[in-house]
């Protein structure tokens, strides 16, 4: 067991460390990069109305989402706890300690339905691959009649494994090792699917829809998705961006790892981007064809297309890995929790929050389809996505801003700024992001409504 050790602080850490500056912020772009990139970001960007939309998420991203991110990544740091305790170990009164529980409820939770969805990703992947997409099939019904079976659970299972591998082999053996691998991996099959997409005859339209911005598309309503996403992306909110903080180097530069991590979200959407809408467009398929469009929509496009099961199989493949990158993240924000709250050892940990993701993903999965379990206009999948998505995420970033930018002394001395950038990171943290996660909350929430 590696020995318990105090930091510079005086705060205990679990004494655990990322080996290096390559190593964490490759992690934090494998936590930010997934199925927000490449399944999310398409279909709400052509709901959105395409190139003004990414300017905007763009917008958000630079002017909310890196002062957020870089506040999270300090807290974790300066604490060396958990996504709760880090707050009052960073100097914050017990009260923190509380709020931040919210934080560690909350990927807990995402977990349950994002497992759901890379095991889709792995289903598809294999789909693809033993060539079982092609032009005959229905894909509306091939979807729906999947989602609608027990075979999700058996796929959540293997994702969940996956993922429980390589959170038990901690933070330098397991998640650094594997995201150094995978982080570059997909880069490399972006970069070919692009390739693919943007020469498909008629895949210039689709460049344009995503690169030729439409300002009059644009409504507030729209900002305030941009918003909420670029929240979602960076892993905000969720207490990833803190708990992964807390196995970071003291001699590492917080401020040059956020603009590295918002810099390879951004370019991995930009790359999911062209390859999603060009392909799209040569199809002549719909861009706005909502959550569907990756699973139904695509599957249409790589049948009809040449050495389309190869193509396929590329591209879920590429999501299953974005997916699986975000749920190690995920899972080690309970798992440091739970080893730093009742002294449980990483294997136990990993294994008993594992399965129960497992089990309350069960109701998530059959309530598409196999059984009706409603919560109020919402299957359970759906309600687990909107409440942690929409209540427990805006509520989580809001108590970093409010913390960092109001009631944390060290915020200066943690964040390692120069005077000129420290004064511009608390503005926005105090005026800035604070009013417009309110919006995104209300809005989001559907307290606030647009007519
Ligand atoms: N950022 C991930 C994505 O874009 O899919 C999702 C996510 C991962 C959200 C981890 C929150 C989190 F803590």
């Amino acid at each position: 067991m590696v020995p318990k050790q105090t930091n510079d602080n005086g705060n205990k850490g679990t004494g655990e460390r990322f080996s290096s500056s390559k190593g964490f912020i490759l992690a934090a772009i494998g936590s930010a990069v997934g199925l927000g990139n490449m399944w999310k970001f398409p279909y709400i960007t052509g709901e959105n109305g395409g190139a003004a939309f990414f300017l905007l998420f763009i917008a958000c991203l630079i002017a909310v989402g890196l002062p957020v991110l870089l506040a999270e990544l300090a807290i974790g740091r300066a604490g060396r706890g958990s996504a709760a305790s880090s707050f009052v170990k960073a100097g914050g009164g017990k009260v923190w300690g509380r709020l931040g529980l919210i934080s560690v409820i909350a990927p807990f939770l995402i977990m349950t339905f994002y497992i759901l969805v890379a095991g889709w990703t792995l289903h598809y992947a294999i789909m693809s691959f033993s060539g079982r997409i092609t032009t005959d099939v229905d894909f509306n019904a091939q979807f729906s009649s999947f989602t609608g079976s027990y075979l999700p659970l058996v796929w959540a299972f293997v994702a969940m494994i996956l993922v429980a591998f390589v959170v038990i082999r901690g933070i330098s053996g397991g998640i650094e090792k594997f995201n150094k691998v995978l982080i570059p991996g997909m880069l490399a099959l972006l970069v070919i699917l692009m390739i693919r997409s943007v020469t498909l005859p008629g895949a210039m339209e689709g460049v344009s829809f995503f690169l030729s911005p439409d300002f009059s598309k644009l409504t507030p309503e729209a900002g305030l998705v941009a918003l909420g996403h670029a929240f979602f992306s960076l892993s905000l909110g969720m207490g990833t961006m803190i708990t992964y903080g807390a196995f970071v180097d003291r001699n590492q530069s917080l401020g040059s790892a956020t603009l590295a991590v918002g810099a390879g979200d951004l370019i991995y959407a930009f790359i999911a981007g062209l390859i999603i809408f060009p392909t799209t467009f040569a199809f002549g398929i719909d861009p706005s064809s909502g959550p569907g469009l990756v699973f139904v929509a695509l599957p249409a496009a790589f049948s009809a297309m040449p050495l389309g099961w190869l193509f396929g199989g590329l591209f879920f493949t590429l999501l299953a890995i974005a997916a699986l990158t975000s749920l190690v993240s995920l899972l080690q924000v309970p798992v440091t929790y739970v080893m730093e709250k009742w002294n449980w050892s990483r294997n136990i940990a990993v294994c008993s929050i594992s399965l129960l993701v497992f089990l309350v993903s069960i109701p998530s999965a059959l309530s598409m389809g196999l059984i009706d379990i409603e919560i109020g206009k919402y299957n359970f999948f759906d309600f687990i996505d909107f409440f942690a998505s929409n209540w427990l995420l805006p509520l989580g970033g809001l108590i970093v801003t409010l913390f960092a930018g109001y009631f944390w002394k060290n915020a200066a001395q943690e964040a390692g700024l120069t005077a000129k950038w420290f004064r511009i990171w608390l503005f926005m943290l105090r005026y800035v992001a604070p009013i417009l996660m309110v919006f995104v909350f209300l809005h989001s929430t559907g307290i606030l409504k647009f007519e």
